[in-house]
């Protein structure tokens, strides 16, 4: 299987046309690299959804703040293509930042309502960045489906907002979190976590899984959040950012699981912020 190499968007909208020329639907699988099974696992169920897989690997400078970790996120191209060659993708689209983001480059794109609070609280500008470069790898593929983790959760419900409010016409496909043995989600950042740390870091999809087993037999969100919040403080999570508990469409704050919810969460174990939601099945009756 060979690994077409896509530097510019022309070589991609040349690539995308040959495919539909030849009568197939091509998928595309948004990245920044450092590809781990998770993303392998949005490979694969692109498959199902068309016989042409692209990848795009790009670090977006526009969705860092200042403060975080663009220059240490962890890139290794090599790694990744050999990767992406196992997996079967068909493509790989590399656009330099020049390219993404030419000299004069004015536009950005901002999703309001699901864009606010949860990440959005704590990382201002993130979402702009992210919708602003999931737009325009969307315009620039114009593939048929587009594919996204659930690990990124308020993301997938930004990009889904962006694509349905900006006609672009994609179908967005969310698929659900990979994780270790032991439950923690696989993500880039895990790298950063030391051996310590990473014993710790399944405590959080721990409590998030006690939470939701009881918001389901009837509690209320409240006290259970407070609890969870002052267990990961204990274990040494700091800080919390946010345990909340949130409608799973619209993401509106929820406190009774009356209809399908979502517990999401954010904290900072040591220098590494560790992101987790789940879902929240309703109240049986
Ligand atoms: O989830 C990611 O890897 C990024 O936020 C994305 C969607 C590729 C946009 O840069």
């Amino acid at each position: 299987m060979t690994l077409a190499s896509l530097p510019t968007v022309e070589a991609l909208r040349a690539f995308v046309r040959d495919c539909r020329a030849a009568g197939d639907k091509v998928a595309l699988v948004p990245t920044m690299g450092a590809l781990h099974a998770g993303h392998l696992q949005l490979v694969s169920v692109a498959r199902r959804h068309a016989q042409r897989v692209i990848v795009s690997i790009f670090v977006n400078p526009t969705q860092f703040g200042p403060n975080e970790d663009f220059t240490r996120y962890p890139r290794d191209t090599e790694r990744d293509l050999a990767r992406l060659i196992e997996a079967g993708a068909d493509a790989v689209f590399l656009p330099s930042v020049e390219a993404m983001y030419p000299a004069g480059f004015s536009t950005t794109v901002t999703v309001a309502g699901v864009s606010e609070g949860l990440c959005g609280a704590f990382r201002p500008g993130h979402f702009a960045g992210v919708a602003t470069v999931v737009a325009k790898l969307l315009l620039q593929a114009l593939p048929d489906v587009a594919l996204f983790g659930e690990k990124d959760y308020q993301q997938l419900k930004v990009i889904e907002r962006m694509a349905r409010d900006l006609d672009i016409p994609v179908a967005i496909v969310g698929v659900p979190t990979v994780r270790e043995a032991d439950g923690l989600a696989l993500s880039s950042r895990n790298a950063y976590l030391t051996p310590a740390e990473r014993q710790e870091a399944p405590r959080l999809v721990a409590v998030l899984r006690n939470i939701a087993e009881r918001l389901t037999a009837g509690e209320g969100a409240g006290p259970l959040l407070a609890a969870g919040t002052a267990e990961l403080a204990a274990a040494g999570f700091a800080p919390v950012q946010y345990l909340e508990f949130r409608n799973a469409e619209t993401l509106a704050p929820l406190e009774r699981a009356d209809r399908p919810g979502r517990l999401l969460v954010a904290a900072y174990l040591g220098r590494t912020r560790l992101i987790d939601n789940i879902p929240v099945e309703p109240i049986r009756s």
